[in-house]
């Protein structure tokens, strides 16, 4: 971790440190899991594969799969059981969810935000975003759930590289609250949209992830082809945010752009607050019950 100096790293030079930083110990898994995701040709097999070269990400699994969360009524004893148990579309999730709760672990608190913080929000967007697939648009949403979870990978990449920095502009933004990207923007000449938009094309993930993640801030500017796709991450950041699962003080954009997004994928209030509901009732089965610590 660099806490020596910062400001003016290029972000470039910001990738560079990634590619030799603790960060790029997911890069494997994550784009594997994201190519089978995205590939309706992949089965089964390339799932098991997948975590069989990986042991620690196998015996986490497994703890998954044993723990009261899934209350089965048999103990899993491998991976292949485990697929057919709970299902190869969670296990994809969860095998997601492991390897990024890797990047949030320890790491200081100041003014509000922490990485466990981070983490919570993290997750309160990927399955918000998610249920939203499923329920509104009867789809999967595993890119959905994906883009929720990395949407703020830039963040933590700034947290753990540039992190004497990362910890001063988390001081200025309370003593001033504004919007981090603008904050970012003014201190490093970009902000975590765009770190992160950089970080999933230098990983060749999914174009429709990469966009999800690079403009879930600013929407209007994804291709016409992933627009729809990132206004539901911006609704469902927004929407966390305004429900408790903010990682940072400070004010949202109006309301007004929220609505406009809404509209324009069709949503509707009671249904999104029905989703409110419900994933708040998820985050709070995973923290009692110590599901998906890492
Ligand atoms: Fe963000
Ligand atoms: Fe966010």
């Amino acid at each position: 971790m660099d806490t020596e100096k910062s400001p003016n790293v290029s972000l470039s030079g910001l990738l560079e440190r990634v590619e030799i930083s603790a960060i790029s110990s997911i890069k494997g898994t994550v784009s594997a899991i994201l190519s089978i995701i995205n590939d309706p040709g992949a089965g089964f097999s390339d799932l098991i594969q997948l975590i069989e070269v990986d042991p620690p990400l196998t015996a986490k699994i497994l703890r998954v799969a044993n723990s009261s969360y899934y209350a089965l009524s048999r103990t899993i004893s491998d991976v292949q059981q485990a697929l057919i148990w709970i299902g190869s579309d969670t296990l994809k999730e969860i095998i997601l969810t492991q390897k990024m709760s890797e990047l949030f672990q320890d790491g200081t608190s100041i003014c509000g935000y922490s990485r466990l913080q981070l983490w919570r929000h993290s997750l309160a967007v990927a399955l918000f975003a998610k249920t939203v697939y499923r329920r509104e648009f009867g789809e999967k949403g595993n890119n959905a759930y994906a883009a929720g979870l990395m949407h703020d990978i830039g963040v933590i990449v700034e947290d753990q590289l540039l992190h004497r920095d990362f910890m001063l502009l988390m001081q200025t933004m309370e003593s001033a609250p504004q919007a981090l990207s603008v904050a970012e923007s003014s201190l490093f000449g970009y902000d975590h949209g765009r770190v992160g938009r950089a970080l999933a094309e230098s990983w060749n993930f999914p174009s429709e992830l990469t966009e999800g993640i690079g403009f879930h801030h600013d929407p209007e500017s994804a291709g016409e082809e992933h627009r729809l796709f990132v206004k539901a991450i911006f609704i469902a950041d927004y929407l966390m945010f305004e429900q408790g699962y903010g990682y940072v003080a400070m004010p949202l954009p109006e309301r007004e752009i929220l609505q406009q997004y809404v509209r324009d994928l069709g949503l509707q209030g009671y249904a999104l607050r029905l989703i409110g509901e419900l994933v708040r009732d998820e985050l709070e089965r995973i923290e009692q019950k110590g599901y998906l610590s890492a």
